[in-house]
């Protein structure tokens, strides 16, 4: 049993890491040591599954070639992506950086096998999608964990769903959940690049906050 509680010193860590981590899209190209790579993945593989299914996977992709093809589907996807915005949107798309693939140390695919264990599982019976959003949990840990080592992590997720299972060789059932740009940087910037950039205001708390039913509130949070 481990009900120890966390000390003040721990709990800052913990509050600290979350809210210093952040979307890098800037990396330096020094190679992360295996040791720190093993680390964050154990912490990732941590995350809570559905049934306890751990349907995730981790494939780590440093060859060029590789990168190159997924770099190429997303300047594809991307160019779509710049036309679903008009007008000034579009403009500041077309400017923001968002990601670094070929720049990074080592891009990360955390995958969910759909059928670990088999076809029916304990909590996926009637929301069958739980292992997707237990891949998700993985990667919020992989995140964590990363910022707490020094090593930013940035998400791409402009990508036709149909074009990286051919580039890793994924099997049927294997989905890619999320696609990962793994790698030092110069800084972690204080704010969300998209808040700082105006693409979106950050939500007020007290917004977001509803008691019993949808938008009924109460002032004492
Ligand atoms: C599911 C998901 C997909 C994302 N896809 C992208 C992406 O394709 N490109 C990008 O630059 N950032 C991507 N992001 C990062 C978000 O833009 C970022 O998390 C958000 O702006 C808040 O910034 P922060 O992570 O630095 O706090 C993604 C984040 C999530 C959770």
């Amino acid at each position: 049993m481990t009900s120890q509680p966390f000390n003040q010193n721990e709990k800052d860590a913990i509050y600290r890491v979350i809210r210093e981590r952040r979307d890098v899209r800037r990396f330096k190209a020094d190679p992360i040591p295996h040791e720190t790579i093993r680390r964050v993945l154990a912490a990732a593989m941590q995350a809570p599954s559905v049934g306890y299914m751990q349907p995730w996977n981790f494939i780590l992709i440093e060859k060029k070639e590789i990168r190159q093809k997924v770099h190429a589907a997303f300047l594809k996807a991307n160019e779509e992506a710049k036309a679903m915005f008009p007008g000034e949107k579009g403009e500041k798309y077309a400017s923001l950086k968002l990601e670094g693939i070929l720049d990074c140390a080592l891009n990360i695919c955390v995958t969910c096998d759909r059928q670990r264990f088999g076809t029916v599982g304990l909590g996926r019976t009637h929301q069958p999608e739980m292992d997707l959003y237990s891949t998700v949990c993985a990667v919020q840990n992989l995140w964590l964990a990363a910022r707490c080592e020094g090593v930013g992590v940035g998400w791409v997720s402009i990508l036709k769903p149909e074009d990286l299972p051919p580039i890793l060789g994924l099997p049927e059932n294997v989905v890619p959940v999320a696609y990962l740009c793994v790698g030092y940087t110069e800084q972690f910037a204080a704010e969300p690049e998209l808040k700082t950039a105006g693409w979106n205001p950050e939500l007020v708390p007290d917004e977001l906050i509803f008691w019993d039913q949808w938008g009924q509130k109460k002032p004492q949070l």
